[in-house]
């Protein structure tokens, strides 16, 4: 912590700030090489690179959090690891093994650790592991060869406000395709979301809701993030489906919310139009941490939750039981942190 950063940590938003090293590895002829850090943050491929023309490439984002005692912490990074396997599976890429990838992530995040904003400030330094398929190719078909590199940014709350409530607004359009890719982190889905998303903000709300794609009758994602809502009799409720991205937030909150809050909890269908039945509702992911949702805009109507501008008291109450995890203020359940 001897190098200083010029950055005013409390006005951090969510943007790529070029930090000091990040790591890349090759696969070519069937195996990974042992990769290496670089100061280098640009990346020269063919350009039959199937990442470019065919979308062969998936990601993960996970985050380190400075500590009281100036220690850094990771969450449950052996997830991240094992989701972006799953990732590579569905799309034929080659598999970065898991020891490997938390060993490269805590390389990277030690090498710029200056850059994690300090304790207090509510920012973080966020890990964006990824994979490309490279090499010279152009029919529809796997690389043969991919690059797996990490680099780290620092950043603040995702949606503006942090654990203020927003609006969001029920898209028309769909991020995945029923038996199609989303459960995988995969470019694909988020460059399907764009246009999703700039309508929403067009129209003020913090971003769209996806419905199933199959029925366009029930919840399934946030933007980025996936939904939980609190029902009136104490249920914690989150949407089950093959095409939502199996956030790690959401199960950790899934199990936090039935053993540190005591609340029956439950993965199953929310449909759209059976809203009142929640007290509270909110978004949740790695980015978007716990996002108070206020209100849900379904065509004409816009259902509010518990308050337009006062976050639920269950919602607060696991808010403050995972970030207190997450920067090691609260007792974390066995296995969820990994020091650096
Ligand atoms: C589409 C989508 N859903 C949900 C999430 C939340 O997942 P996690 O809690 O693992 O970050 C993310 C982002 O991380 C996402 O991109």
């Amino acid at each position: 912590m001897d190098k200083k950063v010029d950055i005013d940590w409390k006005t951090l938003g969510f943007d790529y700030i070029k930090t000091d090293l990040r790591f890349i590895s090759h696969y070519k002829d069937g195996k990974w090489d042992e990769g290496q850090l670089t100061e280098d943050n640009m990346l020269h491929i063919s350009e039959g690179s199937t990442a470019l023309h065919y979308g062969q490439q998936c990601f993960e984002g996970l985050k380190a959090y400075r500590c009281k005692d100036g220690s850094i912490n990771l969450f449950r990074p052996e997830e991240n690891a094992r989701r972006m396997m799953r990732s590579c599976r569905r799309l034929l890429m080659a598999e970065y093994p898991e020891d490997k990838f938390i060993e490269a992530v805590k390389k990277v995040v030690k090498a710029n650790e200056h850059w994690i904003p300090p304790y207090g400030t509510g920012g973080s330094l966020y890990i964006r592991p990824f994979m490309i398929g490279v090499g010279d190719n152009v029919g529809v078909k796997p690389a043969d060869e991919y690059i797996f590199s990490i680099f780290v940014t620092p950043v603040g709350a995702y949606f503006k406000g942090g654990l203020t409530p927003t609006n969001f607004v029920v898209s028309d359009y769909d991020r995945a395709a029923p038996v199609g890719t989303g459960a995988a982190k995969v470019g694909g889905n988020y460059a399907a979301s764009l246009l999703a998303g700039k309508k929403a903000k067009e129209r003020s709300f913090s971003d769209a809701i996806y419905l199933d794609p199959a029925t366009h009758t029930k919840i399934e994602e946030v933007g980025a993030a996936n939904f939980f809502g609190i029902t009136k009799d104490g249920w914690f409720i989150t949407p089950l489906s093959p095409s939502i991205l199996p956030s790690i937030t959401k199960y950790s909150l899934l199990w936090l919310a039935e053993n540190r809050l005591g609340l029956q909890v439950r993965e199953g269908d929310v449909y759209i139009d059976q809203l009142d039945q929640f007290a509270e509702a909110g978004a949740c992911g790695t980015a978007a941490v716990i996002s108070p949702i206020a209100g849900i805009q379904y065509g004409d109507d816009f259902h509010v939750f518990y308050s337009e501008t006062e976050v639920g008291p269950l919602t607060r109450k696991l808010y403050d039981e995972l970030v207190g995890i997450q920067y090691g203020d609260v007792e974390a359940p066995t296995g969820w942190i990994t020091k650096v």
